[in-house]
């Protein structure tokens, strides 16, 4: 799925929201060390930028090329472009090795990975004790009255396509498309457009949005982490 995003890159940087700049200190808070961090499935490095406020240097990891080159610059923020080919071992030298990552993040991206494959990279990756992992995502947006029971509607929709075609790791918009299915054909977008109320007007958009996160503890015998996993929900509401 590496080029879902390809098409929309240019414009990825500036439709894409920004996290709360407080979730980072609360998480800078819980790792003893804050040398590296490491960012998978960075986008633009929305969440990297935020992430490098706090750690010596950045490893910002996306599937996409495209998105990379549109990337945020920063000069702790070291983006790199992982193959899907590669093992799990090539992966964890490509992000810094074994044992060496105090802080990683997923932002409103761990839905497009195989888990299978990314966990066991994390916890070789994750600095034991003390490493932690952080993973969100969002709900439907919030927007109006008007509006609200029209995403409803269109995310239904989605959530149909995703049914269908086995919870495709996707852009479910553009697959569809691809596939004759119009998610979002011109009568669903002008509803939305006149819902918002014109194309001038700027409103407050809400996203609830969840975190689990997860902290080594210790390394047991023979290497095995224990891993113990601290789900806190958090209702933070994220506003543009
Ligand atoms: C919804 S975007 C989130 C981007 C960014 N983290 C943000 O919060 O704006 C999901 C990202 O995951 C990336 N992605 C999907 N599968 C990936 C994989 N296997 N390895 C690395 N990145 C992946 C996509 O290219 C996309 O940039």
């Amino acid at each position: 799925m590496a080029g879902s995003y390809d098409k929309q890159a240019a414009i990825y940087l500036d439709g894409r929201p920004r996290y709360p700049k407080e979730w980072f200190s609360m998480l800078a808070a819980l790792t003893p060390d804050h040398s590296l961090a490491w960012d998978a499935g960075t986008g633009n490095g929305q969440a990297a930028i935020c992430v490098a406020e706090h750690y010596k240097q950045v490893i910002a990891t996306d599937i996409s090329e495209e998105l990379l080159k549109h990337a945020i610059q920063h000069p702790q923020i070291q983006y790199m472009h992982p193959l899907s080919s590669m093992s799990g071992d090539e992966l964890v030298n490509l992000i810094g090795g074994e044992n060496s990552i105090d802080l990683v993040t997923v932002a409103t991206a761990v839905h497009w990975f195989d888990l299978e494959k990314l966990y066991p990279v994390v916890k070789r990756v994750l600095k034991k004790p003390g490493g932690v992992v952080a993973a969100w995502r969002y709900n439907i947006m919030q927007v109006s009255t008007e509006m609200d029971p029209l995403l409803k509607k269109f995310y239904e929709g989605i959530e149909v396509f995703l049914f269908k075609t086995q919870k495709c790791r996707c852009s479910a918009v553009n697959t569809a498309k691809q596939q004759g299915v119009n998610l979002l054909s011109e009568e669903v977008k002008k509803e939305l457009e006149s819902a918002w109320g014109g194309p001038e007007l700027v409103r407050t958009v809400i996203y609830k949005t969840y975190m689990h996160l997860n902290c080594t503890l210790a390394v047991a015998p023979k290497f095995i982490i224990v891993v113990i996993a601290v789900h806190l929900l958090f209702g933070a509401n994220m506003t543009l």
